[in-house]
């Protein structure tokens, strides 16, 4: 077999009875999506490779004894898969809830608040007295904030900063059990670590625990309307690079820089200038 044919070669398998073809090298996840099934997948985005921490993803696997995570399991030839078995929805419901009932969850945006509704989860299941992970958000420079209430450990942040993107290596996860959270070495503040404040963590993260200074200032005011926002693609003019830029603009103003996830240089990365660099935009505006 060359290697073009083995590049092309396809498996076939079932998803809640349908039949699926999908090439080699396919998740569960990539085969459920084949058949327009939308999963939950909170450490697991569309530009890192799949974490294994948060098993919000399962599915059932016949022949499996337990649950499998869709995002990371290959799919072989012939796998039968179920997603709405009693087993499975209840486990993903009881991931949400628990990490609903942990942390603030009510920034995380429409995706999140449409997969809780899907699995009818309920933030307040386990009542007003569960343990959370509250603490006080860390606001440390004019760059971003780190809002640790709202996390929920999926490790985006972790890998983003390390393995995945930009191998600065600045954060880890520290501590055990529910002491365990995203530190910087020796826990020192952010401008004292080795963060090269890129911001490819804010990037990923999915419940807005990582956030751009501006946007917490205005959500803290309630003045942050997505409603009221457009996005307008541009070309990142500091450097040779040319990132594409995604200008989110809310009253005629820049309120935050994102870059698309799509984009096969960048992958939704930038660096410092790029992403942070647009204040002196409205400089003297009112001057
Ligand atoms: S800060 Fe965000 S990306 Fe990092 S672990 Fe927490 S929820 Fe995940
Ligand atoms: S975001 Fe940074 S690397 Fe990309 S074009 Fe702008 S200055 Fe260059
Ligand atoms: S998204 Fe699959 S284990 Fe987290």
């Amino acid at each position: 077999m060359t290697l073009t044919e083995r590049e092309m070669s396809t498996i076939t398998a079932q998803v809640n009875g349908k039949s699926v073809e999908v090439p080699e090298g396919s998740t569960i996840l990539d085969a459920c999506r084949e058949v327009g099934l939308e999963l939950p997948t909170l450490c697991y985005g569309p530009t890192m490779t799949a974490a294994n921490a948060c098993r919000v993803c399962v599915v059932e696997l016949e022949g499996s004894r337990t649950l499998v995570p869709s995002c990371s399991r290959a799919l072989e030839d012939g796998m039968v898969i179920k997603t709405g078995t009693e087993r499975a929805q209840h486990s993903r419901r009881l991931v949400l809830e628990l990490l609903g009932s942990a942390s603030e969850l009510d920034r995380s945006g429409d995706q999140l608040d449409s997969w809780m509704r899907a699995a009818r989860a309920e933030s307040d299941r386990f009542g007003p007295n569960a343990a959370t992970v509250a603490t006080p958000p860390k606001i440390e420079d004019d760059l971003y904030v780190r809002d640790y209430g709202r996390c929920i450990l999926c490790y985006r942040c972790v890998d983003a900063c390390g393995v995945e993107h930009q191998n600065t290596f600045a954060i880890t996860v520290a501590g055990r059990g529910f002491e365990a959270h995203i530190a910087t070495e020796f826990d020192v503040a952010l401008p004292d670590s080795a963060c090269v404040y890129c911001g490819n963590c804010i990037a990923v993260c999915p419940t807005g625990a990582l956030v751009g200074r501006v946007e917490f200032d205005m959500r803290e005011d309630d003045t942050w309307d997505v409603s009221r926002q457009e996005v307008t693609r541009t070309v990142c003019a500091y450097c040779g690079v040319g990132c594409n830029l995604d200008l989110h603009t809310q009253d005629g103003e820049i309120v935050s820089v994102t870059s698309p996830h799509d984009h096969d240089v960048t992958l939704g990365n930038l660096c410092i200038k790029g992403r942070f660099g647009w204040s002196f935009v409205s400089s003297g505006k009112d001057d």
